[in-house]
């Protein structure tokens, strides 16, 4: 069990270069399993998450190779569809692996991504999807057993939901199906675009990535290619909202405004000054920020679940009282009592959450309780006076490639033990 120790209370200032999107490079590793040939993918971060696909696709026969942020993938000799519940559990997110293995080798054995932290991950819209397209799916013993006669077939898919996930698995499913598959109500994140460029790269012919409206025309095969990983805007969140919390200053260096549109804007309205560089974006905060009323999470471009509780971190010492509205996940509250252990005032009530900002945090003793909390207590660290040690950081590194270093980089006094 590892922790990070933080002593708050330190105005933080500084300047830091992003890392690869974690729910890019996830995406981009399954689409490599679609790929003959070699693929080389720059600006991996250094996530477990990341190791955790890493040890699916080398089960599975891909020959991986991660040396100083690049990542060197061989899928040729790939030679399995199956996925073990052992390497299924290190990753929840593994489900992406379905379509790339159907589109690759016509069938799959994965485990059903059972409920987690944020509340239960149907897959519902996955199955259906990939059913229409021709893939014959049993769920047994938490099992999902997936097969179809020849190659899949294009289709028309309409998503009841603009599910990030069913998005990318229909996608990596229809690169090498028969005919055209369209996918209306796509979800519309930027990682969905940077999945279609890497494919795109491949050989693959889709359009539409990052609109509502998708369409794939399937092709014979994929070659690898090489290519960059984009930035990821949830962790220059969680670095401008460290900073906010201090009424401090951060350059985020690779991070641009066009993907933070919603947080940018929540932060502006709670007082910060904001500004895109030629090579990031910077923010400032006023000693105390003001409260913002009414933040709603959405589907993108709307303001991301996964800022939820950064933001909410960095708003507990505003002036005024925050309503926070979680609409994507059931339970994406569990942050909040530890918040409280800090000395935060938050009341929640199903899937609202009322912020009362107080005047100073005190450092505790917390346990980060999945990935997006867990920073979100590093966040709220830095602003409290004392010493925090937040215990679970396994979940932090999940998405943050050595949280301490980056927060230490902008002045705050942090160490992991
Ligand atoms: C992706 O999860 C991200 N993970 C999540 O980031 C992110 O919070 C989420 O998209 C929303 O933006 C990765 O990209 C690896 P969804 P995903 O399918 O694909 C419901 C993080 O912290 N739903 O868009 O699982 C579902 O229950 C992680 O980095 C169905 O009902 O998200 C949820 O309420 C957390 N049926 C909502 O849609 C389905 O078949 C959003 O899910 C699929 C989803």
């Amino acid at each position: 069990m590892q922790a990070i120790r933080i002593e708050g209370g330190r105005r933080l200032s500084g300047e830091l270069e992003i890392q690869g999107a974690k729910n890019s490079i996830l995406p981009i590793l399954s689409a490599a399993v679609l790929c003959g040939g070699e693929t080389v993918l720059h600006r991996c971060p250094a996530l477990s998450d990341v190791y955790a696909a890493l040890r699916i696709m080398s089960a599975l026969g891909c020959k991986c190779r991660l040396k100083d942020g690049d990542i060197h993938i061989n899928a040729e000799d790939l030679c399995g569809c199956c996925i073990s519940d052992m390497l299924m559990r290190l990753m929840r997110s593994s489900i992406v692996f379905l379509g790339a293995l159907l589109g690759r080798t016509g069938e799959c054995e994965l485990s059903f991504p059972g409920g987690c932290e944020l509340g239960p991950r149907p897959i519902d819209l996955h199955l259906s999807a990939l059913r229409a397209m021709g893939t014959s799916i049993t769920e047994s013993h938490g099992r999902l057993v997936c097969k179809c006669k020849g190659r899949l077939h294009g289709e028309r898919i309409a998503l009841s939901f603009p599910s990030v996930g069913a998005t990318e698995n229909i996608m990596l499913a229809a690169c090498r199906a028969e005919g055209e598959t369209v996918i209306s109500n796509a979800a519309r994140e930027p990682e969905i675009a940077d999945l279609a460029a890497f494919l795109n790269k491949c050989g693959a012919k889709i359009i539409g990535a990052g609109s509502p409206t998708v369409t794939v025309r399937g092709v014979n095969e994929l070659h690898g290619c090489e290519y960059t990983v984009m930035p990821d805007r949830i962790a220059a969140a969680t670095y401008m909202c460290a900073a906010a919390a201090t009424g401090g200053e951060v350059l985020v260096r690779g991070a641009s405004a066009a993907e933070l549109e919603a947080v940018i804007s929540v932060m502006q309205q709670a007082g910060c000054k904001t500004a895109e560089t030629s090579d990031g974006l910077f923010l400032a905060a006023p000693e105390r920020m003001r409260a913002v009323r009414n933040i709603r999470t959405s589907p993108y471009p709307g303001f991301p679940t996964d800022a939820q509780a950064i933001v909410m971190a960095a708003l507990t010492r505003a002036q005024g009282t925050s309503v926070f509205v979680e609409d994507i996940f059931e339970n994406r509250f569990r942050h909040v009592d530890e918040l409280m252990r800090m000395g935060a005032d938050i009341r929640t009530e199903g899937r609202v959450a009322v912020v009362r900002g107080v005047k100073s945090l005190s450092g505790a003793a917390v346990v980060a309780p999945d990935l997006r909390g867990g920073a979100a207590l590093c966040a709220a660290a830095c602003a409290a006076e004392g010493e925090t040690l937040i215990s679970n950081a396994e979940l932090i590194d999940r998405g943050y490639d050595s949280i301490e270093t980056a927060l230490s980089a902008l002045g705050a006094k942090a160490s992991r033990l």
